[in-house]
């Protein structure tokens, strides 16, 4: 099956950290679920108006909208059960995240509803939940463990988000094993690593769904002993290492993370200049995930700070219920000065580089044998794409070669597509 999209709107075709690659005006033809061509505005629909094959090709008018690549969540942590948002009342009177864990609450009470919870009941979560990131964008997700804790219900989390990845009309998925989230209670931090190394990892592993392990590197969680630890034995099983770090304090995790040359190590909200310099000769990818502090009230830091290559991600999880990347970069884009085109980096040809698809294809930029995944903006400038937080700036996106309609409001959108009305999701 082909399809050939067209506007006259501009279409991002690469952003990197240096540059925004962009047409005004392009012709995208698509087979099956691949970028077969990109030419210019008028290129491809006179081609193939001239030599009589129109018929086999669906042309769909995108009205001069802009184009930009899907967009690639790399730290989201999507299945898990139940609700913390009483939990901004405690912050309110002055505890903090640290506090708030001891009295009960935080990741452990996430833990106890998600451990509660039946395959089925977290497969419709994370569908849900796949689907309104999909509306904002995101067409690649890492997804991670880590409200199972013990082995039978990681596992659990594991295979629910192992069958999510290629549903129909969902983002692709990347499963990240994060069972050293916390320490589950009555247990020490030394028992609880032995049992990870001895039981939970060996059985990741021969479950096969898990390509990356992942620690919380922090004072009173997992320190840095404990995380290199399991990231080196993660390793030598052939997962590859992703890391939260220095996300309260800085006790070294950028240092841990860069001699490890993990491939992302996550928040660095309080790591040292030193420590960012560390990760950048070693090729660490920091996330930058803005929508933590935001949520918690903590201040921003600009990734600027970051000196080697970052992405920007969600983190989505109970703390911070928000699967927009629009918004996560907004936070950066009207707060810290950072460029829409280096915002629009940070999440697809950045975020391509650490997570994966398990079809294979490239992703994050509109080329040739790129996977055909792209989002169609209201707007005919693509720097929309970050600059109206609270809705989706997106009419449509393009998933593996298949256009789907979001009913996002601000603009009607029956008028705008009529040859496909009744295809939304
Ligand atoms: O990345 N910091 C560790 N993990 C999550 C939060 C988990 C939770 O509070 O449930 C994060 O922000
Ligand atoms: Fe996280």
């Amino acid at each position: 099956m082909r399809t050939l999209l067209h506007t006259s709107g501009e279409v991002v075709v690469r952003a990197t950290p240096h540059e925004v690659v962009c047409l005004q005006g392009a012709d995208v033809l698509i087979h099956n679920d691949v970028i077969e061509r990109v030419e210019a505005h008028g290129t491809l629909l006179a081609e193939f108006d001239a030599d009589g094959s129109t018929d086999h090709v669906t042309a769909i008018d995108l009205h001069g909208r802009a184009v930009i690549p899907g967009l690639i969540d790399a730290h989201t942590h999507l299945i898990w059960d139940g609700d913390r948002s009483d939990e901004l009342a405690m912050r309110r009177s002055g505890l903090s995240y640290a506090e708030i864990a001891e009295r009960g609450g935080g990741i452990q009470r996430t833990v106890q509803a998600t451990c509660a919870a039946t395959d089925e009941r977290l497969a419709a979560i994370g569908h849900q939940r796949a689907k309104v990131a999909l509306r904002h964008g995101t067409t690649h997700l890492e997804a991670k463990s880590g409200y199972g804790l013990d082995t039978a219900n990681e596992l659990k989390l594991l295979r629910v988000g192992a069958a999510l990845d290629g549903a129909a009309n969902l983002p692709s998925i990347q499963n990240t094993w994060l069972g050293a989230h916390a320490i589950p209670p009555g247990m020490s931090e030394r028992d609880t690593v032995e049992a990870m190394l001895s039981e939970q990892l060996p059985a990741v592993v021969e479950q096969g769904h898990a390509v990356a392990a992942d620690v919380f590197c922090e004072p009173g969680w997992f320190g840095v002993e404990s995380s290199e630890a399991l990231m080196t034995a993660s390793r030598r099983h052939g997962l590859e290492v992703r890391m939260h770090v220095d996300e309260f304090q800085d006790s070294g995790g950028a240092e841990l993370a860069a001699s490890l040359r993990a491939t992302t190590a996550d928040h660095a909200l309080k790591s040292s200049t030193e420590g960012l310099n560390a990760m950048a000769d070693a090729g660490v990818n920091v996330g930058w995930l803005p929508g933590t502090p935001h949520m918690m009230g903590m201040d921003l830091r600009p990734p600027t700070d970051a000196i080697g290559a970052w992405t920007i991600a969600s983190d989505f999880n109970p703390n911070c219920p928000s699967l927009s990347l629009p918004f996560a970069a907004s936070l950066l884009v009207h707060r810290c000065a950072v460029s829409p085109g280096a915002a629009l980096a940070a999440v697809t040809s950045s975020a391509a580089q650490t997570t994966k698809r398990s079809d294979g294809y490239a992703q994050g930029v509109l080329e040739v044998g790129a996977v055909a995944d792209m989002n169609v903006l209201r707007s005919s400038r693509w720097q929309g794409w970050c600059t109206g937080p609270g809705h989706s700036p997106f009419q449509a996106t393009v998933l593996r070669g298949e256009l789907i309609l979001h009913d996002n409001g601000l603009s009607p959108s029956p008028d705008v597509f009529p040859e496909l009305r009744g295809a939304s999701v």
